[in-house]
């Protein structure tokens, strides 16, 4: 079970929360909730890149010399396929430069297990700052299956950035993967029998594209 010791950080910020509230209000509308998930991962993904590496550079203003910085990292996000889109627009927008990988994954409505069906990466991981989004850490199976993909890959340093956690995915990641740190504004109370979060917000993929 989750404890203490899990790498998980909570993003507190109050308009993260405020939106949050509104992801989980079941009179959300499709086009409400992805302009409110779109806003909660900009400040969800500016955290957890809060430690890129940087550069100093001088830039010249009218008046003189500035000094500055400019981020020295690759950076390679990959949406888990298909809700997990729903935070890639916000994270380009922070990362214009940011390569792109797709990892599809579906979970079986009976079991809750995850099967893969598309996987595509970047080259040359192993010197990048990969950020997985995928918005509900709910067993964890997805996230440890995309951690699979990318570590066979050659990553190193994985981050992912949910918006809703259980406690069960939390340490099923922090089993397989313990080097991996989860950016969450909420670690709910735990799974239905379905193995969906409660409270949680429902099927985060069915809210986003109204299906
Ligand atoms: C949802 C969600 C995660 C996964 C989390 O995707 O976006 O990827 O479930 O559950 P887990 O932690 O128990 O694996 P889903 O499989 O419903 O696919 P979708 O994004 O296509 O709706
Ligand atoms: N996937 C979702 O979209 N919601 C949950 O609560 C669990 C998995």
């Amino acid at each position: 079970m989750y404890s203490e010791s899990v790498p998980v950080h909570l993003v507190r910020h109050p308009i993260v929360l405020e939106g949050l509230l509104e992801l989980r209000d079941v009179s959300t509308d499709p086009p409400r909730f992805r302009h409110i998930a779109n806003r909660i991962s900009i400040l969800l993904a500016a955290e957890a890149l809060a430690d890129l590496p940087v550069r100093e550079v001088t830039v010249q203003t009218p008046l003189g010399p500035a000094p500055g910085v400019r981020v020295a990292a690759d950076i390679v996000v990959v949406p888990v396929l298909r809700a997990g889109l729903g935070m890639l627009g916000a994270v380009l927008e922070l990362c214009p430069a940011a390569r792109v990988g797709h990892i599809g994954l579906q979970r079986d409505e009976t079991t809750a297990i995850a099967w893969q069906y598309y996987t595509r990466l970047p080259d040359g991981l192993r010197h990048s700052y990969v950020l997985v989004i995928d918005p509900m850490l709910a067993t964890g199976g997805s996230a440890v299956a995309a951690l699979d993909s990318l570590f066979a890959a050659g990553a190193i340093d994985v981050r992912i950035v949910c918006i809703v956690a259980a406690p069960e995915g939390l340490a099923l990641v922090d089993r397989h993967y313990p080097q991996v740190r989860v950016f969450t504004p909420v670690v709910d109370d735990g799974l239905n029998a379905q193995k969906y979060i409660v409270p949680g917000l429902g099927d985060f993929g069915d809210r986003l594209y109204g299906t």
